[in-house]
């Protein structure tokens, strides 16, 4: 039957169902102590508890409202509770979730110019206005991905693609005759980095791992000497992931001493800032990105540690045409008269299609304005801060990590050897993971853990909108009061 009318929902059910999703959500956010931050389901429960087949016969809203309510909610992990501690804090902002409606709304795709020409013009404004508030140069470029582990990749194929190779055309197989190419990062760059390795045929034996010093930072001594060494066995270096941030202790790379390597030996230097990067905004912590000026490329993500909805993730380059160069590919049906006045940003990058992200960048900016983002960062900063306090003064815990932003790295170690230090570093690591899931499992709080120069580590990340020092309070008792009970037990 050919319809005569709109297939879709019907608008005043849209309205209705809107509004009742509107109410859900206020009440989701105002009684987040109904929800366990960590999800305490066993695999396999949420699937047996939905019917396998598609149902035949449309299904009134109401009934799949009320098993998003009963089934679904509940299994899932609450990043958005203000418990939620574990790996980096993020928030869905109210802003940021309105803009996800009406990017849905608009469904446009920002792909080429004519696809969605205010899409693609908000992107480049907002992308400038983000540039700004992070005072960095003028004239970079930038550009909206999914997420880090993409803008890192697509950098590093553009600092493949920059050695003007012709890996392009001929692939890693078609150039048998290469020296091996080499990438430098720390040991303690995130893991995105070491997959856009993988994926761009670089292998992991092509990713060198620089050591770090004590405080966890590239040893750019070290790195020179790992470039050298390389150049003298004849490998070829061709790029260096420097991190502003880095996942496990939030360390900074020395990134200014790390540029001028990278121009000393004509090396693409891509800077990860993906949690750390947008506190380059705060009064006083321009420390944060200096020497990223003289970097080639540079990701953040406002997904991370500015209030936008997953996913949104920045890679600012100073060398687009590079970037084009490497990813580039227009057959005849994406075609357009606009190409040379315009951009189609399918062009510098891995996708084609494109969502309207920028809206909810566009959207929370405006909504908090460039200083309430700064307060709301320099908060959670402050939080971090009275809780390395509280670390600091409990003889019973022992902080691993210099604190420089809002993510605390520490460990119990229960009374009797907390001054003699006698225990063995397993038996404490056994200890402090039996006390993570301890504190988990109460549903409250929802902490996540490292590794730190082998010694277990418990990592407390505040970075939600939804946090008050009620919550992170809260959390730090929990630990106390688990951390006797469970040295009673096992020591
Ligand atoms: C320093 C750093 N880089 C990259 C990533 C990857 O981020 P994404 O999930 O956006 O790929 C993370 C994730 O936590 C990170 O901490």
């Amino acid at each position: 039957m050919i319809p005569t009318y709109s297939a879709d929902m019907d608008p005043e059910q849209f309205r209705k169902y809107g509004y009742t999703l509107i109410d859900w959500i206020v009440e989701y956010f105002s009684h987040p102590e109904r929800y366990n931050v960590l999800a305490q389901v066993r695999p396999g429960e949420i699937r047996e508890a939905l019917p396998p087949s598609p149902p035949d016969k449309p299904e009134a809203i109401e009934d799949v409202i009320d098993d998003l309510t009963r089934i679904i909610t509940p299994g899932l992990t609450h990043w958005n509770h203000p418990g939620f501690f574990a790996y980096f804090g993020t928030t869905a902002s109210g802003p940021g979730i309105l803009a996800d409606l009406l990017s849905s709304t608009f469904n446009t795709n920002a792909m080429l110019w004519r696809t969605g020409p205010a899409a693609v013009e908000l992107e480049v404004v907002v992308l400038g206005w983000l540039r700004q508030l992070l005072r960095l140069p003028e004239g970079l470029f930038g550009i909206i991905n999914d997420t880090a582990s993409v803008s890192t990749l697509v950098a590093i194929a553009a600092a493949r693609e920059a050695l003007d190779l012709g890996i392009r055309e001929r692939g890693m197989a078609g150039r048998p005759d290469l020296p091996q190419l080499r990438l430098y990062t720390s040991d303690q760059a995130h893991s995105s980095v070491e997959k856009g390795a993988i994926v761009l045929g670089i292998g992991r034996d092509g990713v060198c791992k620089i050591p770090v010093d004590s405080e966890f930072r590239m040893r750019a001594d070290l790195l020179e000497k790992a470039i050298l060494d390389d150049r003298a066995a004849g490998r070829k270096p061709f790029c260096i992931v420097a991190t502003v941030g880095t996942t496990s202790t939030t360390s900074v790379d020395p990134v200014s001493a790390i540029a001028d390597i990278a121009a000393r030996y004509g090396l693409w230097l891509h800077v990860d800032g993906a949690y750390a990067g947008v506190s380059g905004m705060i009064p006083g912590m321009e420390w944060v990105l200096a020497g990223v000026e003289k970097a080639d490329s540079l990701v953040v993500n406002p997904h991370k540690w500015l209030f936008v909805p997953f996913d949104l993730s920045v890679l600012y380059c100073r060398k687009p045409e590079i970037l084009r160069r490497a990813f580039s590919v227009v057959p005849e049906y994406l075609r357009t008269t606009e190409e040379e006045t315009a951009i189609n940003f399918m062009d510098y990058g891995i996708q084609l299609g494109r969502r309207f992200r920028a809206l909810k960048l566009w959207m929370v900016i405006r909504y908090f304005g460039a200083e309430g983002l700064r307060e709301r960062l320099q908060d959670h900063i402050e939080l971090g801060r009275k809780f390395k306090q509280w670390v600091e003064k409990d003889p019973e815990f022992e902080l691993l990590a210099p604190v420089l932003f809002s993510v605390i790295c520490f460990r119990h170690i229960p009374s009797p050897y907390s001054h003699t230090m006698d225990a063995s570093t397993d038996r404490l690591n056994i200890h402090n993971e039996k006390l993570l899931d301890a504190v988990n499992a109460t549903g409250e709080v929802f902490l996540s853990h490292t590794k730190v120069n082998g010694k277990y580590t418990i990592r407390m990340a505040i970075g939600n909108l939804r946090t008050t020092e009620v919550h992170v309070k809260r959390a730090w008792e929990l630990l106390q009061e688990h951390g006797r009970r469970l040295a009673k037990e096992s020591f």
